[in-house]
């Protein structure tokens, strides 16, 4: 594939993360610039035809496109700020992770600056930067989004447009980790339990991928129903007897030498639900507590 047609694209940030985009780019064919803070990093990319700025001011000249991909949003400023004059006009895609406030900060900095501004959140590791699959959520621009979105797609075929707040792709990620943490590590407190009666990992997992993908996957997707609709009922499962089986889980989990804190607060949440007269809604009720913290 040729550099010809496709639009020049700058890469700022060459750490694990910015070498696959820039690599993703390169191999789509846009002509593609990049600069490292540390230099001499890149140095594959470079062999494959990137351009390797000498400085920070020379590489948003390269290309009206710049995407940014540093280790949080301080960082990424310490490299912006001093040429925020020379990114009027440009477009800055910042695919840095932090919070949505951050996001939301920048994007305010970028309109005083004359930049338009996305801000993205790369749902995946490096190795799987610019498969068709790969899933990218972006907050900001719209008008910058779809007039830009082919060249992103290179980046995940994924890429999803969420909203003008700059920073509801952060909640996207964070909503999405939440899920990744919590259900590893609850798988890893089932690896636990049952290795303590000497049982290996693996003759629990194909339980577990059973268990998630017939009784988990079904649950969830039951209980965004319920929370969209508002409505709690059940003739399945209540809040009542998970409440009596997280108390089990707690005197299992202690009983088996292993620390049951994990789902603590699981007990605890449906403690409080049957304190308030809850114990027959379904479990998607809990969001109820997690909605009122106090
Ligand atoms: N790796 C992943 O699996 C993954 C997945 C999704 C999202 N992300 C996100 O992508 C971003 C980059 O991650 P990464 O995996 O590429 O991290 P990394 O390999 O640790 O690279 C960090 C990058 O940030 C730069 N940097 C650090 N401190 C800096 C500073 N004070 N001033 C200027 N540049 C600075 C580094 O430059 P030097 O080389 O000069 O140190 C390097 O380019 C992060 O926000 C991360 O959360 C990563």
């Amino acid at each position: 594939m040729t550099g010809e047609n496709r639009a020049p694209v700058t890469v700022i940030g060459l750490g694990m993360m910015g070498v696959a985009l820039a690599g993703a780019f390169l191999n789509a064919g846009h002509p593609t610039t990049v600069w490292n803070r540390t230099p001499g990093k890149g140095d594959a990319l470079v062999e494959k035809g990137a351009v390797r700025a000498g400085s920070v001011a020379d590489a948003v000249a390269a290309s009206d496109l710049v995407v940014v991909c540093v280790v949080d949003y301080e960082s990424m400023h310490a490299i912006l700020d001093p040429v925020g004059d020379a990114l009027a006009g440009k477009v800055i895609v910042n695919l840095t992770s932090g919070i949505p406030e951050d996001a939301r900060e920048a994007a305010e900095w970028t309109r005083g600056i004359g930049a338009d501004y996305l801000d993205g959140y790369i749902m995946t590791v490096p190795p799987a930067v610019g498969l068709p699959e790969t899933l990218l959520f972006y907050g900001g621009s719209q008008e910058t989004f779809e007039a830009h979105q082919e060249t992103l797609k290179v980046l995940g075929g994924n890429s999803v447009y969420l909203g003008a707040d700059a920073g509801i792709a952060s909640l996207y990620d964070f909503a999405l980790l939440g899920i990744l943490w919590s259900t590893l590590t609850s798988a890893l407190h089932a690896f636990a339990l049952v290795g303590t009666e000497k049982v290996p990992a693996s003759a629990l997992l194909p339980f577990a991928e059973a268990w998630i993908t017939h009784v988990i996957v079904p649950t969830i997707q039951g209980s965004a129903q319920q929370i969209d609709a508002g409505e709690f009922g059940t003739d399945i499962s209540t809040v009542g007897l998970n409440a009596m089986g997280l108390v089990k889980m707690i005197k299992v989990s202690e009983a088996q030498g292993i620390r049951p804190d994990l789902m603590v607060p699981i007990k605890d949440f449906l403690a409080k639900r049957v304190a308030d007269g809850h114990d027959a809604d379904a479990l998607a009720s809990l969001i109820e507590v997690i909605r009122n913290p106090e």
